[in-house]
């Protein structure tokens, strides 16, 4: 069996019933944070509701866990309308999209979720729905075939996806609104934390929040999981309230660090010191390294790690950097000396 990595961001059986059910935020009110994303969206539904028109497509984008399928569904929600919600590798044939889009009223939302995923003839298909609200069906076979348009109710579609350099130009251009999501500050961690906390009637005190905010890595989905967690340590051994002191014993038996890296990172950086002197290194080197996908190491390791200044990626390859060496105690290598990411943490506000 796969073993289950506790800070990973991508969703996991155990996060569907808990996210959907409780915690997941239904409106902008309780989206918290992504400020600016959120303002924007919120003036242009406004102005779609004003005119009695459909939203303009919207593309959502960054990494696993940030309230990219939260966000459409608020969305919906804020529009009051219905939403359809499917993904890119399950929409095989653009018939299967086809039977989708015929299906939508006037002003639905289609989320198609991993939208980097869909296939070419399938996307073919999307460029005129999403831009005349049409599509062309092919009726018999052979000589006898011909096209038949078909006018589509004005919808609004929200593609989600980690990967924005993985969409095809004539795809990305068809979106009138794309928002990048940004790793959460750690003051909205701690608010998300306490606000989850509340539902699931845990108590929890402001420094027992924020340390576990401090350690799920920017990431709304890993402070919810790291908060379940540390409720059953506190639970069994600490009567029921999630202290500072609690929570950072929790994590610690977790092997959560103070910066919210897992086993597997640590893993990843010391190989690259140890084994590559540094790098750089290929993905599929570092992938095979740490038995993982290339895919789920772009995906979901290499973002928070850039993100804290341990990683960069080059065109020759990843390197760790003077800060990786620093955090693990190694002494710097000389060639990287001069690149001083202390002003790194200062910025992101995280602790070494
Ligand atoms: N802004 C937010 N405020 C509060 N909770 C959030 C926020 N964004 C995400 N969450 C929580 O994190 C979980 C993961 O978000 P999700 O939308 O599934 O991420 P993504 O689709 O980007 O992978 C949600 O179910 C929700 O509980
Ligand atoms: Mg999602």
């Amino acid at each position: 069996m796969e073993e289950v990595r506790l800070v990973s961001s991508s969703m996991k059986a155990e996060d569907i019933d808990y996210e959907i059910n409780n915690v997941r935020p239904m409106s902008f009110s309780e989206y918290i944070g992504q400020d600016k994303v959120k303002n924007n969206l919120e003036i242009f539904i406004q102005a779609a509701r004003n005119r009695g028109e459909s939203l303009d497509h919207v593309l959502l984008y960054g990494p696993p866990g940030l309230g990219k399928t939260t966000l459409a569904n608020i969305i919906a929600n804020e529009l009051n309308v219905n939403i359809r919600t499917t993904s890119g590798p399950a929409i095989e044939r653009p018939g299967d999209l086809a039977a989708i889009l015929t299906g939508l009223e006037a002003k639905d939302v289609l989320f198609i979720d991993e939208i980097h995923r869909l296939n070419r003839t399938v996307e073919e298909v999307l460029y005129p729905a999403m831009e005349d609200f049409c599509i062309d069906i092919v009726i018999g076979k052979g000589p006898s075939a011909r096209t038949l348009r078909l006018d589509l109710p004005k919808f609004t579609l929200i593609g989600a996806t980690t990967r924005a350099g993985m969409l095809s130009a004539p795809l990305r251009d068809r979106f009138g609104v794309i928002s990048r999501l940004e790793y959460y500050q750690e003051e909205d961690l701690t608010k998300i934390i306490k606000r989850a906390a509340a539902i699931l009637n845990v108590e929890i005190t402001p420094e027992g929040a924020q340390e576990i905010a401090r350690r799920s890595r920017g990431t709304p989905r890993i402070a919810n999981r790291l908060l379940r967690r540390i409720r059953d340590y506190a639970e069994i051994k600490a009567d029921r309230v999630i202290t500072e002191e609690v929570a950072k014993a929790g994590l610690t038996q977790l092997e959560v660090d103070p910066l919210g890296l897992d086993k597997t990172d640590r893993k990843m950086l010391l190989c690259i010191i140890q084994k590559f002197a540094g790098g750089p290194v290929g993905l599929d080197t570092i992938a095979a390294a740490i038995s993982e996908s290339a895919d789920t190491v772009e995906d979901v390791y290499e973002p928070y790690l850039m993100q804290l200044g341990f990683l960069n990626r080059t065109p020759r390859g990843r390197m760790v950097t003077g800060a990786a060496y620093r955090y693990f105690g190694f002494p710097i290598p000389k060639h990287m000396e001069n690149i001083d990411q202390c002003t790194i943490f200062q910025e992101e506000g995280l602790e070494r």
